[in-house]
């Protein structure tokens, strides 16, 4: 690796951005200084199902510097909305306060206007909502009859999975649970929105601007050209900001309304009910094999829930048409209408749920096998996708289970389930193959070059977003590779509607995408000046504009994937390993140690990479150990309302975590190498957890968060 700091891409640099987060210099969305600016506060349903009948605005409304008080009786008439169930899409029409219908619990009912933050909330309070209340549809159990196949169906076959499983020596079928969980970004959703007139300027945490804008151009049917939206940054957003929610269309509702700039902060408690979450998903998993291992039949049944109004589904099913080479596999995903939010993408959508699925259910075939997991899984490799028949475009899972092995010291797992001790602790190892797509997306970026005192100063503009990976200091990374320029002369302005359009920050894509995008337009801009340069033997970028006897220069340049990344299937892969100890007496347990091995394309930053994988693996054990949302089985409210509750990992919950990268440019997904890497690290840590207290304590955990009372080895199981 080059260690030469000072320009270039690969290089483990501080993030460039780093000293105005920490001295509070970066403004987030609800910190812009903006005149004449007044404060909402939305106000929830407290009912599950029914429709409002009457609401009582007057004392609220007579408080001192209320401004307005909005409800369905007196809001704007939205866009046309199609009423019936339809599929979600990032960008849609979002509708709120247009009919006295409620659809779960905390929906939003209302919005009151005040001239400050305290006068807003306190005459939130004194509103008065009467309801006719119906039996909401909250209980899993009870909904399973009024399953649905969503009308963009997902299902898919190949073979015959019941004759496969008849050819079988081995079978299997499990069913694994994972809960309700919430994004819960350290930052709050927020927005500061000026209507203007009809010029709408909106600062608001979002992961993808161009999405936003679009969104709200396309609610309010005006031309998307007046619509400007600036998130500069973004405190994380884990799938719950990648689509402008009903918050942000409500401030801007209530701007047009009273023709000032209006501040809507949604509270933690809040982003339980109104910024989404992910649904309970059950999927069963039927595996049939030879007694060899040779995988004769897959297949990955899922059910899980959306709200009465919307569709979502979270294709749990990916990775299991795709992952190994089976004849016979199906996929079917399913879902029951309930009195919920509608749920939505939530990191790695797809394969942090179904890898747990999947390769709890690897884990567990293995044993019926008595074969080596990693074993299991090398047996039945694919360098071609089966699904769609496409070769990978590189695909080094079998490298990443046996380099892990060697350095996590698999040797030393014990073979038998319970079988090894420390004191009170039983000892277990686990291991889990990842696999996530990694996009690449079309993306536009301009560069703008500066020569003053024999010195080029470049500054880059997209509408990307960095919510917390990196993309600042990548891009500066990029940019100071491409023109040969120190990244201390580079300057990179995101998150502005104003600037080139990229796909933001979603999917795993934005690495991959924001810096081919980034390249292109340095490559436009040495084109531009060897051009303008003519005959010369300038070769650096300050030379070529002397040569040009240019000051400044500007260039735009748009990267998307090409026919040989079409060609091929293009993933990321990886492998996880856990060691975790179990108290045999009380179901307490400690994830001791875990190594994640990444193959995910060229690394642009071995830092900001570091800091993508850990986190990725805290979140899978969060999703593991600890988060679960509870819903109240009689009113439908959400028991678990902020943080003492909803709980997630700290420092004492998790161990040392080493990442190891396979060095690998994938030069078919991108011509700059990269593969994604933000959702690769938590995709399969639940599994390899999960698999890991099988081996130490030989309970097998299907039913998610595996809290210390499902530990507990009971005698006669023990003996
Ligand atoms: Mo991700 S769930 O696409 O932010």
């Amino acid at each position: 690796m080059n260690l030469d700091t000072s320009k270039g891409t690969g290089n483990p640099i501080d993030r460039v951005e780093g000293k105005l987060k920490v001295t509070g210099m970066a403004k987030y969305a609800s910190e812009f200084k903006v005149k004449n600016l007044v404060y909402a506060q939305g106000i929830n349903s407290t009912i599950a199902k029914g429709r409002i009948t009457g609401i009582d605005t007057a004392e609220a409304e007579a408080q001192p510097g209320v401004l307005a008080v909005i409800t369905y009786k007196n809001a704007e008439r939205l866009a046309q909305y199609d009423k019936d169930l339809h599929p979600l899409s990032t960008t849609s029409i979002q509708p709120v306060l247009q009919s006295d219908q409620v659809h779960y619990y905390g929906e939003y009912v209302g919005l009151v206007v005040a001239e400050t933050f305290e006068q807003a909330q306190y005459a939130a309070r004194l509103l008065k909502y009467t309801y006719s209340q119906e039996t909401p549809d909250i209980d899993f159990e009870d909904s399973k009859g009024k399953a649905y196949t969503p009308t963009e169906q997902s299902d898919y076959s190949r073979g015959n999975v019941a004759e496969g499983l008849a050819e079988a020596d081995v079978t299997l079928d499990e069913t694994y649970i994972t809960p309700i969980e919430h994004h819960h970004p350290m930052e709050l959703h927020a927005i500061i929105g000026s209507w203007n007139g009809g010029n709408v300027q909106a600062y608001a945490s979002q992961q993808m601007i161009d999405n936003a804008a679009t969104t709200i151009a396309d609610t309010f049917q005006i031309d998307k050209k007046n619509v400007r939206v600036m998130s500069p940054y973004v405190g994380g957003g884990f799938g719950s900001k990648l689509a402008a929610k009903q918050h942000v269309i409500l401030a801007l509702m209530a701007s047009k309304a009273i023709n000032r700039p209006v501040q809507l902060t949604v509270s933690r408690n809040q982003m339980f009910t109104n910024t989404n979450l992910r649904q309970r998903n059950e999927q069963r998993i039927k595996i049939g094999a030879k007694s060899d291992g040779t995988l004769t039949a897959l297949s990955h049944d899922t059910l899980s829930h959306t709200s009465t109004y919307e569709q979502y589904q979270e294709a749990c099913g990916t990775v299991t048409k795709m992952l190994y080479k089976t004849p016979n596999n199906s996929v079917t995903h399913r879902l029951m209408p309930m009195n919920l939010q509608t749920p939505f993408a939530m990191r790695a959508p797809g394969e942090a749920t179904g890898s747990f699925a999947l390769e709890s259910a690897m884990d567990e075939m293995a044993f019926k096998l008595n074969m080596d997991p990693i074993a299991f899984r090398i047996k039945n490799d694919t360098q071609v996708d089966p699904s769609n028949g496409k070769p990978f475009s590189s695909r080094l899972l079998n490298e990443c289970l046996r380099l892990g092995a060697k350095e996590f010291g698999w040797e030393n797992r014990p073979q038998k389930p319970a079988s090894k001790s420390e004191g009170n602790w039983l000892v277990g190892y686990g291991v889990s193959a990842a696999s996530r797509r990694a996009p690449y997306m079309k993306t536009s970026a301009k560069v703008i070059l500066e020569l003053k005192n024999d010195t080029v100063w470049a500054t880059l503009q997209m509408d990307a977003t960095d919510i917390g990976t990196g993309s600042y200091t990548i891009l500066a990374q990029t940019v100071s590779e491409y023109l040969d320029i120190p990244v201390e002369q580079v300057d990179v302005e995101l998150g502005d509607s104003e600037y080139p359009v990229t796909p933001g920050s979603g999917g795993s894509w934005g690495a991959a995408s924001f810096a081919n995008g980034a390249r292109a337009a340095c490559e436009q801009a040495l084109k531009d000046l060897k051009d303008k340069a003519g005959e010369t033997a300038a070769t650096t970028t300050v030379a070529l504009m002397k040569a040009a006897q240019l000051s400044t220069l500007e260039a735009e340049g748009t990267a998307e994937p090409d026919e040989e990344y079409k060609a091929h299937s293009v993933f990321s892969f990886g492998a996880n390993f856990t060691e975790v100890w179990v108290d045999k007496d009380t179901g307490v347990f400690r994830i001791k140690r875990m190594l994640n091995v990444a193959s995910c394309g060229k690394i642009l930053n071995p830092k900001t990479a570091f800091g993508q994988i850990i986190g990725g693996c805290v979140m899978g054990a969060g999703m593991a150990i600890a988060e679960r949302t509870e819903v109240e089985p009689n009113f439908g409210n959400f028991i678990t309302r902020s943080f003492a509750d909803y709980h997630v990992p700290v420092n004492l919950d998790m161990a040392n975590i080493d990442v190891v990268y396979l060095p690998e440019e994938d030069k078919i997904a991108n011509k700059m190498g990269i593969k994604g890497i933000g959702e690769l690290g938590i995709t399969s840590v639940a599994a390899s957890i999960a698999n890991a207290v099988f081996n130490a304590t030989g309970k097998r955990m299907r039913d998610l968060p595996l809290t210390p009372e499902k530990m507990i080895v009971k005698k006669e199981e023990a003996a």
